[in-house]
């Protein structure tokens, strides 16, 4: 069926073995023994709202070194942001003017990127933003975005993976005034960031990062920096931001009781109405919003989980590690008296999406991403050249992509600047909870996807943006190109 199957697979190592995680119920043999701390309550990033100088929204973050108690009698090594493991989540309203001040004191050249947000490409923190250490960058633009969950990461030249894997990562909020939806929206009361990613760690309790080309997951399963830990919930309708920042790992999401939940937000936005689901599959870079509803539920325990051994599409060298096989547990929940301004009812109607018209569409362009057996992964055979621009798109038009999936892994594709919307999914309309604002689109192996999106206000003939697959060793590898927008 493919020839691109990749058949020297880096063999596994240190991976625990009596770990007191919950995830480890499955048997493995010759792994080494480490015991990592659970952590008890779930860990909440810092919600920073900036501060306003002259019109400005302003706000301070730096990359910097820090160090964690992920193992027994062990220090590991991190990387934060303004702390020792991930960041702070920023929040910023549509239409104001923000003015991000990132600083490096990593030690090592780096990047930080606004993945999802509508901006000038010099803005965008890609490669070519570079920040060296000791050096600050000042991110300056307007929020256009729609009130949605982004985030924030680093994307330098073949160094992604391996930064964002030592914690570099943080939550972006945005939010709507003009938005007059109840849902909940207190932070870390019912709206609850869940930063889901996994991770390993070596004998010294450093971080293990093996650089697998085919894409590094790893066993334990952390929720904002702790691991597997436990979500205490007032009893009633619970919000989660959910973001896969995982370098490789897709999850399937559902709760324990396989009790159904409602998605109400895709990468970009609000979808037009709730969709009820009893699963929810998340690659690396996407995010959902859902809605948990915990009403009347006081003094009982459940657990939000993986059901990754339901997953199709599996790729014996790859897909099919220890954690692909099984049900696992991401957090667990136990449910106590709901607060005094709890939302009771979820509306019916989210939002309008303004659909794209597909008629009025100026250019309809393949993408097709490839594996060779030897050398840079690619896509329309091209690997990543920062000398080369392979896209030109032209301001104010339409364009359709269809993104083609010719290996046997499956790869997450994203865009940068813009939010497009999904059309066909393998020749048909995509699922319920697809057919809102996205950034990541899942392509299994085999499959084509098709989206629609707009090339609007920040014209700039010589300063790329990037599109790329999201699994990060796959990006680093080369599976990734530029494209810039012609006034
Ligand atoms: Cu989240 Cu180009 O990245
Ligand atoms: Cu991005
Ligand atoms: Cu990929």
């Amino acid at each position: 069926m493919n020839n691109n199957i990749p058949i020297s697979r880096r063999s596994f190592v240190a991976i625990g073995v009596g770990v007191t995680c919950s995830n480890c119920s499955f048997n493995s043999t010759n792994k080494k023994s480490l015991n990592v701390i659970q952590a008890n309550e779930l860990p909440i990033p810092e919600l920073l709202r900036g501060e306003s100088v002259n019109g400005k929204q302003q706000y301070n973050l730096t990359m910097q070194q820090g160090s964690m108690d992920f193992v027994i009698g062990k220090k590991t090594k991190t990387l934060g942001y303004n702390g020792n493991f991930l960041g702070p989540t920023l929040l910023m309203y549509k239409g104001e003017n923000v003015e991000i001040n990132v600083h490096n004191e990593l030690g090592e050249a780096s990047t930080t990127h606004w993945h999802g947000l509508h901006l000038p490409p010099e803005m965008d923190g890609g490669p070519l933003q570079k920040i060296e250490h000791g050096q600050s960058w000042l991110a300056s633009f307007l929020i256009k975005n729609e009130a949605a969950t982004y985030w924030y990461h680093p994307h330098l030249l073949h160094k992604t993976g391996e930064q964002v894997y030592k914690g570099l990562a943080g939550l972006l909020i945005i939010k709507d005034t003009k938005n007059s939806v109840k849902l909940p929206e207190q932070y870390a009361v019912d709206d609850i960031p869940i930063i889901v990613q996994d991770r390993e760690f070596d004998d010294d309790g450093s971080l293990y990062y093996s650089g697998d080309k085919l894409g590094v997951k790893a066993e334990h399963i952390l929720v904002n920096g702790g691991i597997v830990p436990n979500f205490t919930a007032p009893a009633q309708l619970i919000r989660f931001r959910i973001l896969n920042a995982s370098n490789a790992r897709i999850y399937n999401f559902g709760f324990s009781d396989q009790r159904q939940f409602h998605q109400i937000a895709t990468d970009g936005g609000l979808l037009e109405n709730p969709v009820v689901l009893t699963r929810l599959k998340l690659s690396p870079g996407e995010r959902a919003e859902i809605i948990l509803d915990l009403n009347q539920q006081e003094n009982t325990q459940l657990s939000f989980m993986s059901f990754s051994s339901e997953m199709k599409n599996i790729n014996p060298f790859w897909n099919k590690d220890a954690m692909d096989k099984n049900d696992f547990t991401v957090m667990t929940i136990k449910v106590v008296a709901a607060t005094a301004q709890a939302i009771t009812s979820l509306p019916e109607k989210l939002s309008d999406i303004h659909f794209l018209d597909e008629t009025k569409v100026k250019e309809t362009r393949i993408l097709k991403m490839k594996m060779p057996m030897f050398g840079a992964m690619t896509i329309n055979g091209e690997s990543m050249d920062m000398d080369r621009i392979d896209i030109r798109v032209k301001l104010n038009t339409s364009e359709i992509w269809e993104i083609v999936n010719d290996t046997d892994l499956p790869h997450p594709f994203h865009i940068h600047a813009v939010q497009f919307q999904i059309i066909k999914r393998d020749g048909i309309k995509p699922a319920k909870n697809e057919r809102g604002w996205k950034d990541v689109v899942l392509v299994a192996p085999g499959e084509s996807v098709s989206f629609i999106t707009h090339f609007s206000d920040y014209a700039n003939p010589t300063i790329p943006y990037m599109y790329h697959c999201h699994i990060l060793e796959h990006e680093d590898n080369g599976m990734m190109g530029q494209f810039v927008i012609d006034a």
